[in-house]
Order: C-alpha cells, then sequence, then structure tokens
C-alpha cells in the first residue's frame, strides 16, 4: 500500500471541501441549499480588467511561460496601489512580488522560514491555512489566543511572558477572518515592536482592508519597510478577482528574493493576459471600492436580520466580507445547530470552531450572495425557527 507522506497525516481535508461535496449531494438530490459559508465574491470583476483579459486572450504571442517575478507592469501597479491607498512606498523592483493568490504566499512563506521544529505563532480563532501550511514545512503550531473581550487582538504582555525563544514567525491578520475585528494603527504598531524585540518575522494576511472599511491600513503604514515583517495582499476580494488567482506579498529585499526560490521552484509564472488584467484593476478609483460596498452593506442588514433570528449578539462595527455572530447560551451544540440549519432549513453557515477552540460559541455568515438569495435563507430560517419553537 502507498501511504501518505508524515508531513500530511495530521492535516484534516479542508473542512470546506469535505462540506461542499455534502452540500452538491443535497443539491443533486433536489435541494436549493443556499450557501453562505465561503467568502467567494460573487460580483464582477472590473469591466477594463475583464476586457483586457479578452484581448489577451486573443493576442497569440501572449501565452509562453511567465517571469517567476511577475511583470514589471504589475509590480508597478501594486506599488502604486499601495502609495495610493495605504500611503506605502514600496520598491516594484525589489520589494514587491506577486503571487497567485495570498493562501500560496502563506505556504511558501513558511517553506521558506520554517525548519523542523520551529514554533510559529497562529490565532485562534484564525485562517486555517496558516496552521496547515506551518504543518506541512514541520513547523510546530502555537496557537495565541483572540478573545472578544480583547477586541480579538493579541494579548502582547502574556505572550512576552512566555519563553519565546522557539518561535521563528507569527501570523497576523487585519480585518481580521473571521471575526471582523478591524486593527488599528496602534495594535499594528505594538505587533511590529514586539516582532523585532523578539527576532520573529510577523507576517501580516491582509486580503479583507477593502471590504466594508473606510481606512485601508497596511502593517507597513506606520513605519515602512522591517526586516521582521512581511504583509500578503491579494485582489480575489477586493477586486472580486478570487477565481482569478491574484495576490502579492511585500516586504524586505532579502526576503522577497528567498521567497522567490521557493516559488520559482513551484509554478512558471502567471498568464499575461491575468496580469495585464491585474494592472486595470488596481487602477480603480476610489468608488470601485464605494460601490462594491454599498452592495455589501444592503446584504450585511439582512445577514444581522439573520443573526437576530438565531438570537446571535454580534458586533456591528465589524469589518470583511463576512458577520460574526456569539450563539445564545441556549444553544447546546453549535455543530448541530449548523447541521439543523442545512438539513431543515437548507441554507450553509460557517461554525465558529472551524477557525480554532476560540471560535467555538459562534457562526460566520458570508456576504457573497444576491439579496435575493439572502433574502430567502432569512425567510427559511425564520420558518426553521417557527418548527424548533413549535417541537420544543
Ligand atoms: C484570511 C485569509 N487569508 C487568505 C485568504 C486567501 O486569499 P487568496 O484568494 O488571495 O488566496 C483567505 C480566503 O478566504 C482568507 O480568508
Amino acid at each position: 500500500m502507498i501511504t501518505i507522506a508524515k508531513r500530511l497525516q495530521h492535516i484534516e481535508e479542508y473542512y470546506f471541501s469535505r462540506k461542499l461535496g455534502e452540500i452538491a449531494q443535497l443539491n443533486a438530490a433536489g435541494y436549493d441549499i443556499i450557501n453562505l459559508g465561503i467568502g467567494s465574491p460573487d460580483m464582477a470583476p472590473p469591466q477594463d480588467a475583464v476586457e483586457v483579459l479578452c484581448a489577451a486572450a486573443n493576442n497569440k504571442k501572449g501565452h509562453g511561460y511567465q517571469s517567476y517575478k511577475g511583470t514589471p507592469a504589475l509590480r508597478k501597479a501594486f506599488s502604486e496601489w499601495y502609495a495610493k491607498y495605504y500611503t506605502v512606498a514600496l520598491d516594484p523592483d525589489t520589494e514587491v512580488l506577486p503571487l497567485m493568490g495570498s493562501k500560496e504566499g502563506i505556504s511558501y512563506i513558511s517553506n521558506t522560514y520554517v525548519n523542523e521544529g520551529d514554533e510559529v505563532l497562529v490565532p485562534n480563532p484564525g485562517y486555517p491555512a496558516y496552521a496547515a501550511a506551518t504543518r506541512i514545512a514541520g513547523g510546530v503550531v502555537r496557537y495565541y489566543d483572540l478573545t472578544e473581550e480583547k477586541d480579538w487582538l493579541p494579548d502582547l504582555e502574556a505572550l512576552q511572558d512566555q519563553d519565546l525563544s522557539k518561535v521563528k514567525l507569527m501570523w497576523v491578520n487585519y480585518p481580521h477572518m473571521p471575526t471582523g475585528a478591524k486593527g488599528t494603527a496602534q495594535a499594528m504598531d505594538g505587533l511590529v515592536n514586539f516582532a523585532e524585540r523578539n527576532n520573529i518575522l510577523l507576517c501580516h494576511d491582509n486580503p479583507y482592508s477593502f471590504i466594508l472599511n473606510d481606512t485601508p491600513l497596511s502593517i507597513f503604514s506606520e513605519r515602512g519597510i522591517s526586516e521582521y515583517v512581511l504583509e500578503l495582499n491579494s485582489l480575489s476580494k477586493s477586486h472580486n478577482m478570487a477565481g482569478w488567482r491574484v495576490g502579492m506579498v511585500a516586504g524586505h529585499r532579502s526576503h522577497i528574493n528567498n521567497i522567490l526560490i521557493a516559488k520559482s521552484n513551484v509554478d512558471s509564472g502567471m498568464f499575461l493576459g491575468t496580469q495585464m488584467a491585474a494592472v486595470e484593476a488596481l487602477k480603480q478609483p476610489r468608488e470601485w471600492y464605494d460601490t462594491l460596498n454599498n452592495v455589501y452593506k444592503e446584504r450585511r442588514d439582512i445577514v444581522w436580520q439573520m443573526m437576530d433570528e438565531l438570537n446571535c449578539t454580534f458586533n456591528k462595527e465589524q469589518v470583511g466580507l463576512f458577520v460574526w455572530g456569539k450563539v445564545s447560551d441556549e444553544v447546546k451544540d453549535v455543530a448541530q445547530l449548523v447541521d439543523d440549519i442545512l438539513y431543515k432549513a437548507g441554507v450553509f453557515i460557517t461554525p465558529g470552531f472551524i477557525f480554532g477552540s476560540n471560535g467555538d460559541r459562534y457562526i460566520r455568515i458570508s456576504l457573497c450572495s444576491e439579496t435575493e438569495r439572502l433574502s430567502a435563507a432569512l425567510e427559511r430560517i425564520k420558518e426553521f425557527k417557527n418548527i424548533n419553537i413549535n417541537q420544543a
């Protein structure tokens, strides 16, 4: 028998990949499941970007392998985007590396820096890819707590009191997924200080800064580039281009060169048309984000009503593509609640426990569905609640 490599033995199949299979089966059996689980933007990318992509696809000369470092035009566009929206100066030749989404950046950064046995600080709750990439690289996941009481920000004083000698890297992500905590410039500054003081590479994953958020922040906004800091960014959410796979990592030139070693041995560059289209996307004026956010605001109102129907408490200041709510004490089992909503109401929402134990008492609802679909989900949830009350 051919056995799976040890590095994958303690890594489960991604929760969504399993659950989407279940949803597909239900749909095949004739149910019309409303999937409010995943944060895959459903609106169209900027029209200029689509047109450039189509033209590029028709250009016979644009189909060869591309540079591992992305085109100079794309690196320049990222650098100008950072200057305009984050007031951060990035040298496009040395401090920016285009990626196929930020998720692959998580994996490349882990493979570039994490040695067997190195500890990596990972948020609980947080995006599951940080822990998975750490384990695949042979590192040891050391979760740090994020709690509602502390606005989902790390307690750096508590961390500082611990033995950090084996910690090589720390993942942070503001606006935070799944909680929607916005983060502050002051918190970012504290994190950079913490990393520098403890010789830790701080990796800030920043794909949500434009969603329902008027003041996009970069980890570099306060103090510029540091040898202790990296930032990932992405067009997946900000430009509705999740399937296109365009992202980037920014940081000190030495890190960009090191990450390139990992990357250039895995992929062979990104399709030229995608890169040219991404340049167009990055040129969008502020109105692009405003228009997008007006739609998300409308949707969020409906999701807030869903949260109310489900007796969840939630913070209306949260940002990003989801609404994160705490279930009431009456709910004994969140997994059961989520399955009941799936099987009895035909609506899929995400249980908070998949993001870590501090998410145990929470659920997350995505804003990536049309208003009509969300309204239908709201009606189904009202109905579901009535049935449950009548059965009680
Ligand atoms: C926190 C976080 N980081 C990264 C990603 C991946 O984004 P990308 O599409 O750029 O790979 C996601 C996607 O859901 C995310 O929630």
